[in-house]
């Protein structure tokens, strides 16, 4: 009898995606495994029970995931849902453990191996894994659609027999992976892009996709750039010679865009309420980075608000799941990419190889502790506020120059890891 993979529906209301798809399903089954899937897993997805055991799955309940060696998730297990897995499951998901130590110390104590998947390092290996790129592309994409439904003039030039529909000017703000997409959305459907960034490198970046560059280049900017690519928190002084600059050009734009984040800290505010207030009425704020803080001033979490001088404020949560269907396929993906490596593949059994540097960067709880270099000294301390350092750095900052403090770290990999965990996107 093969071991078991189990992919439960999510219980959030507000998480319609699922862990797996009728691709990686069958593909799960070719590794050895037996899959069992939730009833109604992936209908918000729009996936059916019918698409999933045609694949090769079983169609259970809740209570099979008892039963489960492997947990496929998207969001991290409730209380309740811990309580029906086996001590020793290896569970995999968006842990989103950051300022979550409660959470973290549960997983612990439930005696399951979890995998945060936004730890997975950017690196050549992992591109398959990397679950913060394949949900951010899709939300910079989702967030022009957005801004597009909210605006109430036509996004392309049109020339007609009954006169001339000017193009839409649309500014992203931030050109990460989400930025990039939602550059080449805009263009797609013919607006006039420009956009911004904080990091040298997007600057090409964004003139290879056919959009204006807008910033300020002093020699911050030249510096702002960390090893891993991520941004830094840029000075005061700076951020007020970015607003200066941006100010001006807001009050002309149609649509903003803002995806702007930097890891483990709260999101950078660069569109003031000023700013919105000289936007033209009628014209339309995405903020993208709304679940970390936000970008824009007056961005409520999960609204659509209109401000005095009939600005929308778009700040929906969960974007990606806004394209379920599509997100599923390319998450699920990304799981499926993963466990393959868990697996030794003469044996058809889970061996979690623990001095690999994907393991490593990604386990955060095993054998009934804390694993992870971050957690592990929270754990430890439990006096000290949760970390609020960016979590690249987090990594360098915990971990013993020396030796791992005892216990909980031992397992960890502690200052050698070259797979460092990332933001939350
Ligand atoms: P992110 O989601 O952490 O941040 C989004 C963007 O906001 C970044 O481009 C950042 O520079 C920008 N930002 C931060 N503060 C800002 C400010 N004050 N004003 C304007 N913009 C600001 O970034 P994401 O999407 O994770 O990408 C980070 C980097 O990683 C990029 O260079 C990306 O191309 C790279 N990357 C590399 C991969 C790989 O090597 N496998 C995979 C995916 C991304």
């Amino acid at each position: 009898m093969g071991q078991t993979v189990f992919i439960p529906r999510e219980l959030d209301a507000n998480e319609p995606r699922v862990a797996a798809s009728p691709d990686t399903v069958k593909r799960l089954a070719a590794l050895g495994f037996d899959v069992i899937v939730e009833t109604g897993a992936g209908t918000r997805s729009r996936i059916p029970d019918e698409e999933f055991a045609k694949t090769g799955a079983v169609i259970g309940k809740a209570s099979d995931a008892g039963k489960a060696d492997v947990v496929l998730k998207v969001r991290r297990p409730t209380d309740a849902e811990l309580k029906g897995y086996k001590s020793g499951a290896a569970i995999i998901a968006i842990m989103d453990p950051y300022g979550n130590d409660a959470a973290v110390a549960a997983l612990a104590k439930a005696g399951v191996t979890a995998f945060s998947m936004e730890f997975m390092p950017r690196i050549t290996r992992a591109q398959s894994m990397d679950v913060l790129s394949s949900q951010a592309n899709l939300a910079g994409y989702q967030a022009v659609i957005d801004g597009a439904s909210e605006y109430d003039r036509a996004l392309p030039m049109m020339m007609t027999a009954a006169g001339t529909v000017p193009a839409a000017k649309i500014f992203i703000m931030g050109v990460g992976v989400a930025g990039l997409q939602a550059i080449a959305t805009a263009r797609r459907l013919g607006a006039v892009v420009t956009a911004t960034d904080v990091r040298p490198a997007a600057k090409e970046q964004v003139a290879s996709l056919g959009a204006k560059f807008l910033a300020v280049e002093d020699e911050e900017f030249k510096a702002a750039e960390t090893a891993g690519g991520y941004a830094k928190e840029m000075s005061k002084e700076y951020q007020a010679k970015q607003a200066a600059l941006t100010a001006e050009h807001i009050a002309k734009q149609d649509i903003v865009i803002t995806t702007a984040l930097i890891p483990g800290r709260p999101a950078p505010k660069l569109v003031s309420a000023a700013m919105v207030a000289s936007m033209k009425p009628g014209s339309v704020l995405v903020d993208l980075a709304v679940e970390r803080g936000g970008n824009v001033e007056g961005a409520v979490p999960g609204q659509v608000v209109t401000t005095a001088n009939n600005v929308k404020i778009v700040g929906h949560l969960n974007v990606p799941g806004r394209v379920a269907a599509s997100a599923s396929l390319l998450y699920a993906r990304n799981l499926f990419a993963f466990v393959e490596t868990l697996v030794d593949k003469t044996t058809k059994t889970l061996a979690i190889n623990r001095d690999d540097d994907l393991v490593k960067a990604t386990m955060l709880t095993d054998g009934g502790k804390i694993v992870h270099p971050a957690f592990a000294k929270v754990a430890e301390q439990p006096h000290v506020e949760p970390p609020a350092i960016p979590a690249k750095t987090m990594v360098a900052d915990a971990a013993p120059k020396k030796a791992a403090p005892k216990k909980a770290s031992d397992k960890a990999t502690a200052g050698k890891s070259a797979a460092k965990p990332k933001g939350i996107a």
